[in-house]
């Protein structure tokens, strides 16, 4: 172990660093796996073997570890003004430029965009917008906001709140009072006997329409959704879910937040999962893909109908008193707006949406292994899910590990993947990727579950 040798880099990991979502007594056991270089889509370690980054980092560098034009983007801004702000009227040209390339490009009308530094901060200022605006609109009690089970969109206080899923929370007292949460949207584990997706998805929108009335519309703000679910599992809305789910919004006055975190910037082929699904939010969240994480940045856009409103607020309070420090810093607002750039040079949605298939018949040519009982995916991104009994769609015990098993394996055959609650394994790798590279991921996969198999065997 690396991290017994005094000084190592493991050793003062282990010694000084409090590491995010992360089984600290285990780390301090196996010490950390240091990276320190990457290249397309792959990525080194510290004794010089190379990964496939199968989840492009955490669902985030798109255009992998390489790109040259996003350092020189960086480097010239640095050199030009390395930080300036946005607050009481100032500007920097970045921020501008990127803030007009989202209005110009967003997937259906939408007014302004607000910058934060991470997704969860976007999530976290949808909260405050929604109850922000129905404060000026003069409806001090229409303040919950609605999530769901299985969702992740942050950690912060309230974005951590509207994440679904029981690791964020254990310990943390979270929810925080004002974020409900409803059905997770997954047919497999959660559909009756029978039912088709379109009655689940029908099902689903009752239940949450129940919600709202038993909470009283007059109290629900805000609904908040990834087009798809992405860290609770990559599970992709049933046939006519949001169908049925926006007109319950639309008729109780329920601002409809998209958060495109892991599904903005061509994951699916479309610039936004907005597109791919034919949402109509009134507020969305970006992140992660926006800059191809080169540079910490994320952002909310907002419709005029809920502009016009925070106009009001200005005409109230003076000053719209939220923002960050770096909301819009110039260096990663430079980045992001190169990468922009660099997926229209590359035309990197049709490059997705051309190797897609490959990608979508590899993965689902795993479903008829014994020891997975679902897959799943669209575009570029994807899940397999391990299970015990397939007839009964049954998962392994969580504390069997399955899927942190099979991960290890995976990583010992250079490709690196993440298990998911439900030992579900996702797949997301750079958009650059290609299809001899794609082979690669999932041959590797296919040897890493093959040892898996035989372990599971002798045991
Ligand atoms: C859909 C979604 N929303 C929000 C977030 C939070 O983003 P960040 O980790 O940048 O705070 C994530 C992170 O994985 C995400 O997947």
């Amino acid at each position: 172990m690396k991290h017994s040798t005094p000084n190592s880099l493991q050793a003062k990991d282990v010694r000084s660093h409090l590491h995010p979502f992360t089984n600290l007594a285990q780390l301090e056991e196996t010490g950390p796996l240091v990276f320190n270089r990457g290249e397309g889509i792959y990525v080194y370690d510290d004794d010089g073997k190379r990964y496939i980054e199968g989840l492009s980092g955490l669902w985030c560098a798109s255009l992998g570890f390489g790109e040259k034009r996003l350092v020189a983007a960086a480097t010239r801004q640095l050199e030009a003004l390395p930080f300036y702000h946005n607050f009481a009227g100032k500007a920097v040209e970045p921020s501008i430029e990127l803030a007009d390339y989202l209005i110009e490009h967003a997937p259906v009308p939408m007014s302004k965009v607000f910058f934060t530094n991470s997704g969860s901060e976007a999530n976290d200022t949808q909260v405050k917008l929604v109850w922000y605006y129905n404060n000026i609109l003069g409806r001090p009690q229409k303040k919950k906001i609605i999530a769901r089970r299985g969702g992740y969109h942050g950690i912060t206080v309230a974005s951590g709140s509207l994440t679904g899923l029981q690791h964020a929370h254990n310990g943390f007292d979270l929810p925080i009072a004002g974020i409900l949460h409803t059905d997770c949207p997954h047919h497999y584990h959660h559909a009756r006997d029978g039912e088709s997706e379109r009655e689940f998805s029908a099902r689903l929108a009752a239940n949450l329409e129940r919600l709202i009335e038993q909470e009283g519309p007059d109290t629900i703000g805000g609904f908040i959704a990834e087009p798809f679910l992405g860290a609770g599992g990559v599970i992709e809305p049933p046939e006519g879910y949001f169908e049925a789910i926006m007109p319950i919004l639309e008729r109780h006055d329920i601002l409809f937040i998209v958060d495109e975190v892991i599904s903005g910037f061509f994951r699916t082929g479309d610039r936004f999962g907005t597109q791919t699904y034919g949402l109509k939010p009134d507020m969305i969240s970006v992140a992660k893909a926006l800059s191809a994480a080169y540079q910490p940045i994320g952002g909310v856009m907002v419709s005029e109908k809920v502009y016009q409103v925070l106009l009001e607020g200005s005409r109230r309070y003076g000053t719209f008193g939220t923002g960050f420090t770096y909301s819009g810093h110039p260096v990663p607002a430079a980045v992001a707006l190169e990468t922009q750039r660099i997926y229209d040079d590359l035309k990197i949605g049709d490059h997705v949406k051309a190797v897609t298939p490959r990608f979508q018949s590899r993965l689902h040519a795993f479903a008829d292994h014994p020891l997975i009982g679902e897959t799943r995916g669209l575009g570029l991104i994807g899940a397999v899910e391990l299970v015990e009994d397939k007839a009964a769609r049954r998962n392994f015990d969580p504390a069997r590990k399955v899927a942190p098993r099979l991960m290890a394996l995976a990583a010992d055959h250079g490709l690196i993947v993440r298990a998911l609650p439900n030992d579900a394994v996702a797949f997301c790798p750079p958009l650059i990727i290609e299809t001899a590279q794609i082979d690669d991921m999932f041959d590797r996969f296919g040897r890493a579950l093959d040892d898996l198999t035989q372990e599971m065997a002798r045991a």
